[in-house]
């Protein structure tokens, strides 16, 4: 399974990446907002240089030419860019048109299995559903990553899997027992993942005992 690190910040990206976490990176708006940076060409091309792997920078166009352009545009900065178009009739037009070129495409706001199945169709390298997104609002955001799992495999689409929206390790571990592709994964959910408290209760007894075995020499 693929970890990606759903983040803009490059001093997380470094971290992970150097902990071999760190197979791709995805951006949005609302994470380069969060970066503050307003080169954000510039940034992504940073970006990819550490992580040497996909990764996702979103457009702000509406309209199926604006998407294409900007696309385009975004496919230039960097080899390893993968353009996020959002799931809509022209994001469909303009994920074909793209894929057209041979650009990648990550498509973003996924809550339906018919839009993950309309976006393979339309050539998307990858789909983006936002499961935390849909448990936010009483759906089960695991329950649709299962359904796309299970459409893929019936036709053998090529489209990879993002689960995105990620907010705590069950949904990082239940889309492994999935075999989804990819799980993006916010820096802090990567710290989550690791932490257990009878890790650290079995730490700090092991350290007490040899502490007191020093202290009766
Ligand atoms: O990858 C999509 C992600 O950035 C959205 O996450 O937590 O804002 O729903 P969230």
């Amino acid at each position: 399974m693929k970890f990606f690190i759903d983040t803009a910040d490059l001093d997380a990206i470094r971290e992970i990446k150097a902990m071999g976490m760190c197979d791709g990176v995805t951006t949005n708006p609302s994470l380069m907002a969060k970066a503050g940076r307003t080169d954000t060409d510039a940034l992504l091309k940073e970006i990819c240089r550490v992580v040497q792997g996909p990764v996702s920078g979103e457009v702000i166009a509406l309209d199926a030419e604006g998407m294409v352009a900007e696309g385009r545009r975004l496919a230039k900065v960097d080899d390893h860019i993968v353009v996020k178009v959002p799931t809509t009739y022209d994001g469909l037009k303009a994920t074909a048109a793209l894929a057209a070129d041979g650009i990648a495409v990550n498509a973003t706001l996924v809550f339906s299995a018919s839009q993950a199945l309309l976006m393979a169709k339309a050539g998307a390298a990858y789909v983006s559903p936002f499961v935390g997104r849909l448990d936010d609002v009483s759906e089960d955001g695991m329950q649709l990553i299962e359904d796309i799992c299970q459409i893929y495999e019936n036709y053998d689409f090529e489209t990879e899997i993002i689960v995105a929206s990620v907010r705590h390790p069950i949904h990082v571990v239940e889309s492994a027992r999935l075999g989804a592709h990819i799980a993006t994964i916010p820096p802090e959910v990567v710290r989550k993942l690791v932490a257990h408290p009878l890790t650290d209760k079995g730490l700090a007894a092991f350290l007490a005992d040899w502490r007191k075995l020093q202290e009766g020499r």
